[in-house]
């Protein structure tokens, strides 16, 4: 499946605050969550609406709603969790899972540490979260868990993405609609993105 790039001048603008290595963590926060916001209105696209009759003050009418309790958002710890705010603030029922992976720093390899879901997270449409696609090893494995826990239909959000890690996804769950603000040029030697924005956890828990 070919990604879906959310290009637009606001979300270029918001790029530009968090790649810079002079945005400090109170903004860098905010914006990864603003951007997370801004691309889960692009995944709700193709969302199902029920209709439900209410009362405007003027008069009845029939509307159409979202069923909420479908959704599963899920970030891979630690750097997902920054977008997470952004998705409850428009979607404040759905349930949360949590995946704990980490890169070993030499092979680039994601470490599993942690596996919670929702117990009836089979049944809902799970929108996976995490602001960086390098190799796409995390993402992968996330996805792959997420289906052997019998999960039909997922999403990947991520804010910047590196065409390795792309290829690497479209591979390995060519099923998976990816969501992102922008796909940089290349990943360096060590796995980072370039220009990218550094270790997007780092900057958003100020642990560096
Ligand atoms: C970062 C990022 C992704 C992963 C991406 O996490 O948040 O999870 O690297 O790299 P990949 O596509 O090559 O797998 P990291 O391992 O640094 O952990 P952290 O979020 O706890 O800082
Ligand atoms: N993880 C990050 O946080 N940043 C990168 O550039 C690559 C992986």
């Amino acid at each position: 499946m070919q990604p879906i790039i959310l290009d637009n001048p606001l979300i270029r603008h918001k790029l530009s605050i968090i790649r810079n290595k002079n945005t400090g963590t109170k903004e860098f926060r905010e914006i990864i969550g603003e951007i997370a916001s801004l691309l889960c209105y692009k995944a709700m696209e193709d969302a199902k609406l029920k209709t439900i009759e209410i009362e405007t003050p003027l008069c009845k009418m029939e509307t159409e709603v979202l069923d909420e309790n479908e959704y599963a958002f899920v970030p891979i710890l630690r750097a997902g969790t920054g977008m997470l705010d952004g998705l409850i603030h428009v979607i404040p029922n759905a349930k949360i899972g949590h995946i704990g992976l980490y890169r070993n720093e030499e092979t680039l390899k994601p470490v599993k540490y942690y596996y919670k879901m929702p117990k009836d997270i089979q049944k809902r449409q799970v929108i996976v979260l995490d602001p960086m696609l390098a190799t796409g090893g995390s993402a992968v494995d996330a996805i792959t868990m997420l289906k052997e826990d019998g999960v039909k239909n997922i999403k990947f959000l991520s804010i910047i993405s590196a065409p390795e890690g792309i290829k690497k996804l479209e591979e390995n769950h060519p099923d998976v609609q990816l969501y992102t603000a922008c796909v940089d040029k290349s990943l360096n030697e060590f796995g980072y993105i370039v220009p990218g924005l550094g270790d997007a956890g780092d900057r958003i828990f100020g642990t560096k």
